[in-house]
C-alpha cells in the first residue's frame, strides 16, 4: 500500500526520491507526490495516476531542495485524485502517511470548529492541520509533534517536514512499518527496505510507538513514552540495483518462469539430500511436543495455509486450524496450551496477519512466521522464522511466493511428522527425494506454456469461470480463481468439486468454462464424476491432469501434467492455474502487474 520516502540530505533530493518511489511502485498506488524544503519554504508536486504523471509535472515545474518527502498513495479516505494525494501541506508543515487515522472525524470536527478549513477528504490532512495549530502556539517542533502523536488513534507511519527546518525531519510508527536509513552526512526514512535500497543498507526498524527525529548527522529515537531508546542497526540484503523484468513483458511473467530456480533455492535451504533429512533452524520449542498447529494468512498465503493443513494432518497427524487473518482474532479462537501458530505472509507486513500474530502471542502460543521479507515486522516478532527465499516479488499477483511457501510448508510438515514419530527416517528420505524433483518438473510444465496460452485465449471472453478440485487440490482451485479474477477481472470461483451440485451447478451452461484439477489417483475418480455432471449440462470442461481417462472425448481441452508424488503435486498444479490467469489477462489487455484497486502489501485492516 502507501509507500514513504524521506531524505534529510546534502544534495538535491527529488531525483533520488523519484527513484525510491519507483522501487515502491510494486506496493500498488493510484497517486503520488513529493515535497521539499528550499530556502526554508515548503513546496510540493502531486499527480493522480502513475509516477510518469508526477515526473511530467516535475519536469514542467521542478522542485529544488536537499530535504524532502515522497509518497505513493493507495486510496483509503477519499478518491485517488490530486487534492487527496500526499504530501498534505500547510504553510508550516508537509506530511506523508501510510495507514489510517481512526479518530480523524472527531479531530477534523474539532479543527473545523476552531475555524480551520480543509482541502482534501483524507484522514492525513488532519495530522497536518493539528501539527500546524500546535506550532502556531509557539511549541518547539519536537514538542508539537509529540502532542499531535498523543492525539492520534489508528495505524500509521508518518514522515514530516517543517518550514524553516531544513536539517530536521520527524517520523513515527504506530501499526504501519517505518524504517530509518543511516547515511553519510544524510539520513533517511522509508516504508520498507526497498524504499531505501538505493540510499542506505544500514537500517533501523522502528518499533511500535516509536518516533524519530532526524538531522543530516543524527538520529534520535524515542519510545511511546517519549523516552530516548536505542534500536538495533541491521544490514539490508535488498539489492541496490533496480529490480527489472529482464526479457519478460511483465514481472508476473518473470516470476512465474523463475519458479523452478527459486523453489530449488528455497528447498536447498531446508533439505539435505545427501543425508536425506530436513534441516529447520534451531527451535525455541520442541516440535514433538506441539499439540496443535494454527495457520493464519490472507489471500494467496491463506491458500498455501489450506494446502499445508492437508499435509500436516495427513503426514504428522497433528490437528490444524486454518484461518483467514482478518477473521481470526474476532472469532475469539480457542487456543491449545503449547500450540504452534504459524503466520504465512510474502511481505511479512500484512496488517491483518500481523494483528493475528500478536493475538496468538498474547495468548502464549509459540509463534512462527513463513515470510519472504526477512526484515519484516512479522519476522521480527516471531519465535521462529522460516524464510521462503523467493527473492523480491513485484507483481501484485503472488506466484513464486506461493510455490516457495508451499515448498517450505511441505518440508516443515515432513519434519513435524518425523518429530512426532508418525514417519520414519527412511520415509523422510523418500520425501526429500520427492521434493528435490519438484523444480525439474516445474520446468517441464512451464515449457508447455504455449498450450496453456491457447486455452487461456479461448476462454478469455468468458464472464464466469469455475475452478474445481477435491482434497488438497481444492485450495489450488481457489488460488486459481483468485489469480484469474485479480488480474483478468473475469469473475471466477474455486469450489470443492463435490459441492457443485449443492448450488453452483445452477450456473453451468455452454458459456461457463470449468477448470478441473484432478491428478490421477486419490480422489480423481470422484472429481472426474463431478466434471461429467458439468459436461452433461454443456459446461466446457478443461482438465488439468496426468490422466485424461474416460472423459477425454467430451472434454473441451486437456492440459497434460507430469505424474509426481503426492507431496509435491499441489505445488506443480499451481503453475498451470497461474499461467492460465496470466495469459487470459494478457489477452484481455489488463495491467497485469498492477491490477486495479489492488496493493501488493496490505497494511490497513
Ligand atoms: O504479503 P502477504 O502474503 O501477507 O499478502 C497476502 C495477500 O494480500 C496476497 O497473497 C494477495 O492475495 C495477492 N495479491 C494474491 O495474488
Amino acid at each position: 500500500m502507501c509507500g514513504i520516502v524521506g531524505i534529510v540530505g546534502n544534495s538535491p533530493v527529488v531525483p533520488r526520491m523519484m527513484e525510491s518511489l519507483k522501487r515502491l511502485e510494486y506496493r500498488g498506488y493510484d497517486s503520488a507526490g513529493v515535497a521539499t524544503l528550499s530556502g526554508g519554504n515548503l513546496d510540493r508536486r502531486r499527480a493522480q495516476g502513475k509516477l510518469d504523471a508526477l515526473s511530467e509535472k516535475l519536469s514542467l515545474e521542478p522542485l529544488d531542495g536537499t530535504s524532502g518527502i515522497g509518497h505513493t498513495r493507495w486510496a483509503t479516505h477519499g478518491q485517488p485524485t490530486e487534492p487527496n494525494a500526499h504530501p498534505h501541506m500547510t504553510e508550516q508543515v508537509a506530511i506523508v502517511h501510510n495507514g489510517i487515522i481512526e479518530n480523524f472525524k472527531a479531530l477534523k470536527a474539532e479543527l473545523i470548529a476552531d475555524g480551520i478549513a480543509f482541502e482534501s477528504e483524507t484522514d492525513t490532512e488532519v495530522v497536518a492541520r493539528l501539527l500546524t495549530r500546535e506550532l502556531e502556539t509557539g511549541a518547539y517542533p519536537s514538542q508539537a509533534f509529540q502532542t499531535v502523536l498523543a492525539r492520534l488513534e489508528g495505524a500509521f507511519a508518518l514522515c514530516v517536514l517543517i518550514k524553516g527546518e531544513e536539517n530536521l525531519m520527524f517520523g513515527a510508527r504506530e501499526g504501519s512499518p517505518l524504517v530509518v536509513g543511516l547515511g553519510n552526512g544524510e539520513n533517511y526514512l522509508g516504508s520498507d527496505a526497498m524504499a531505501l535500497a538505493g540510499l542506505s543498507n544500514h537500517l533501523i526498524y522502528l518499533e511500535e510507538g516509536d518516533w524519530v527525529e532526524l538531522s543530516r548527522t543524527a538520529v534520535q529515537i524515542f519510545d511511546r513514552n517519549n523516552q530516548p531508546v536505542e534500536r538495533q542497526v541491521s544490514i539490508s540484503q535488498v539489492a541496490t540495483t533496480m529490480i527489472d523484468k529482464g526479457n519478460h513483458r511483465h514481472f508476473m511473467q518473470k516470476e512465474i518462469y523463475e519458479q523452478p530456480t527459486v523453489v530449488a533455492q528455497a528447498l536447498g535451504r531446508y533439505l539435505d539430500p545427501n543425508a536425506g533429512t530436513i534441516c529447520l533452524p534451531d527451535m525455541p520449542f520442541d516440535l514433538a511436543d506441539v499439540p496443535k498447529v494454527t495457520l493464519v494468512a490472507c489471500g494467496t498465503s491463506f491458500y498455501a495455509a489450506q494446502v499445508a493443513r492437508y499435509w500436516i494432518e495427513k503426514i504428522a497427524r497433528v490437528p490444524v486450524d486454518v484461518d483467514i487473518a482478518s477473521e481470526f482474532r474476532y472469532r475469539d479462537p480457542v487456543y491449545t496450551d503449547g500450540g504452534l501458530a504459524i503466520f504465512i505472509s510474502q511481505s511479512g507486513e500484512t496488517m491483518d496477519t500481523l494483528a493475528a500474530l500478536r493475538h496468538a502471542k498474547v495468548a502464549g502460543q509459540h509463534i512462527a512466521s513463513i515470510v519472504n521479507v526477512t526484515g519484516s515486522t512479522m519476522a521480527r516478532e516471531s519465535d521462529l522464522v522460516l524464510p521462503i527465499y523467493a527473492g523480491p516479488e513485484v507483481g501484485v499477483a503472488s506466484t513464486k511466493a506461493f510455490t516457495c511457501s508451499l515448498s517450505v510448508l511441505a518440508s516443515f510438515s515432513v519434519e513435524l511428522a518425523h518429530a512426532k514419530g508418525t514417519i520414519t527416517a527412511a520415509d523422510v528420505a523418500e520425501y526429500v527425494t520427492e521434493l528435490e524433483h519438484a523444480p525439474a518438473l516445474m520446468a517441464k510444465i512451464l515449457s508447455k506454456d504455449h498450450e496453456i496460452e491457447a486455452i487461456a485465449q479461448d476462454i478469455a471472453d468468458a464472464r464466469d469461470i469455475l475452478f474445481v478440485g477435491r482434497g488438497i487440490y481444492f485450495p489450488i482451485a481457489m488460488e486459481g480463481a483468485l489469480k484469474l479474477k485479480e488480474i483478468s477481472y473475469i469473475h471466477a470461483e474455486g469450489y470443492a468439486a463435490g459441492e457443485l451440485k449443492h448450488g453452483p451447478i445452477a450456473l453451468i451452461d455452454e458459456n461457463v468454462p470449468v477448470i478441473g484439477i484432478a491428478p490421477d489417483g486419490g480422489l480423481s475418480d470422484k472429481t472426474v464424476s463431478n466434471l461429467q455432471e458439468i459436461m452433461a449440462r454443456k459446461g466446457k470442461v478443461i482438465l488439468l491432469s496426468d490422466n485424461k481417462g474416460s472423459i477425454a472425448e467430451d472434454m473441451h481441452a486437456h492440459f497434460e501434467m507430469p505424474s509426481a508424488g503426492d507431496l509435491i503435486t499441489p505445488i506443480l498444479y499451481a503453475l498451470p492455474v497461474q499461467m492460465l490467469s496470466y495469459f487470459a489477462a494478457v489477452e484481455k489487455g489488463t495491467d497485469v502487474d498492477m491490477p486495479r484497486n489492488l496493493a501488493k502489501s496490505v497494511t490497513v485492516e
